[in-house]
């Protein structure tokens, strides 16, 4: 039509109201429900904050505490489930797995998906918070060859997703805190981020009538690439690369700066924060801490404070307003863990998860939402004959 305006990559267009997060990209402020990242990343847990995402306000302690019973009277998979993970490659990636399991799931409940149902759509909230984790730790586990654990619901959210990914069937496995406290925190800084790529996927399945299991494993798949979740990965591929080369992070830089190859700094820029990303602040102060107290030491994050460095001295990145993002320094506390590097995007799946399920239930209740169909510019053939048709 006369009107349709031309915007690449939804620079310019809001395709929604909401409610749930607030982003001040050239003062770095995020915010969900009004309070700012800082202070739930110090003082909430993933629960209490997914809590306030899908319901708008924090919770009080019952109601706390019902929501996380729940979700551990859930955990549960289904043991054909369990077989699904068997019929795919041991080399799959495990955002591949997260992203299939999550979308066979919604076959267990197909009568129960109903989304205008308010309580199959409460249901099925509680259901993917309480088995996605178990998910994402199989497909780890598969990766490894190992066993798979039952979930262990005596522990909180956090300490059961450790011990499905570390823990070995035959053994006892403590839970260690400093490594409990940190992931926490990082779930917490990963669990939504207003209309992103992945959660506008979500919401877009979504206004089509598709349900929570069907839109949310097609923002998996959106999340899987390397320019949105699958950056982690990235940078960590990226970081090992230069330090198995021999070449220096300046040649590397000056790489980047001459777009050879296409080669680009992941963990670098960010559509919308053009001061500094506040997530990678904070993800920055706990690399150092969480090394430390784990005892681990790694070239890799030395490496990784050399290239920040150096960028941020660089007219490139400054003209451009280039800063690290959220994903530059979560791999290498990721390693320090023990995750393989391929669930790093999966852990990003998982801090997501929140923030996918709120979009989508806002999304639903608002009485504006239509079908998502975006416009063209058509630049193709004029109208022609096919051959011998006239
Ligand atoms: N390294 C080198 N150059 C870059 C980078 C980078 N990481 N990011 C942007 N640029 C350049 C880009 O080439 C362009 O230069 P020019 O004007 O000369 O053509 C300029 O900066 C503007 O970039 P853009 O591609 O128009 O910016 P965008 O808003 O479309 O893209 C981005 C944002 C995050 C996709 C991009 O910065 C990027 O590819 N970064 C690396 C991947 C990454 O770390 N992604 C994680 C994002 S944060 C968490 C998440 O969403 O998962």
């Amino acid at each position: 039509t006369g009107h349709t305006a031309l915007d690449y990559g939804f620079v310019n267009t809001a395709a929604t109201k909401s409610a749930i997060t607030f982003i001040d990209g050239d003062q770095g402020i995020l915010r969900y429900r009004g309070y700012p990242i800082e202070q739930l990343a110090k003082n909430s847990t993933y629960l209490e904050v997914a809590w306030l995402l899908i319901y708008g306000e924090l919770p009080t302690a019952d109601e706390l505490a019902a929501f996380d019973d729940r979700i551990r009277h859930h955990t549960l998979l289904h043991e054909d489930l369990k077989r699904f993970f068997s019929a795919l490659p041991h080399t799959a990636h495990p955002m591949s797995v997260l992203s299939s399991a999550t979308s066979a799931l919604s076959t267990y409940y197909e009568s129960q998906s109903d989304p205008n149902n308010p309580e199959h759509v409460e249901l099925n909230t509680i259901r993917m918070l309480a088995k996605m984790p178990v998910i994402a730790a199989y497909a780890h586990k598969k990766s490894i060859g190992q066993a798979f654990l039952y979930p262990d619901n005596g522990l909180s959210f956090v300490d059961n997703f450790l011990k499905l990914n570390f823990g070995v069937l035959s053994e006892i496995y403590d839970v260690n805190p400093v490594m409990s406290r940190a992931l926490e925190r990082l779930l917490i800084l990963h669990e939504d981020h207003e209309q992103n790529a992945s959660t506008s996927t979500v919401r877009l399945v979504g206004s089509t009538g598709a349900n929570q299991f069907s839109s949310i494993s097609a923002g998996i798949n959106a999340l899987y690439g390397p320019l949105h979740g699958g950056a982690n990965e990235a940078v960590l591929e990226m970081l090992a690369r230069i330090r198995d080369s021999g070449e220096s992070v300046q040649r590397f830089v000056e790489r980047v700066k001459n777009k050879e190859d296409g080669v680009k700094l992941m963990g670098f820029g960010h559509r919308v924060y053009k001061n500094y990303d506040p997530r990678a602040k904070l993800v920055k102060e706990s690399a150092d801490e969480v090394l430390e107290a784990l005892g681990v030491s790694d070239p890799l994050l030395d490496l990784a404070k050399e290239l920040e460095q150096l960028a941020l001295e660089d007219d490139y990145f400054k003209e451009r307003r280039l800063y690290p993002n959220v994903d530059f320094y979560t791999g290498v506390i990721y390693k320090a863990m023990g995750f393989p590097t391929r669930m790093f995007t999966v852990l990003f799946a998982i801090g997501r998860l929140p923030g996918w399920l709120a979009h989508w239930r806002e999304m639903q209740q608002d009485p504006q939402t239509k079908i998502g169909r975006p416009q063209q510019l058509y630049v193709g053939a004029r109208a022609r004959d096919y051959p011998g048709a006239r």
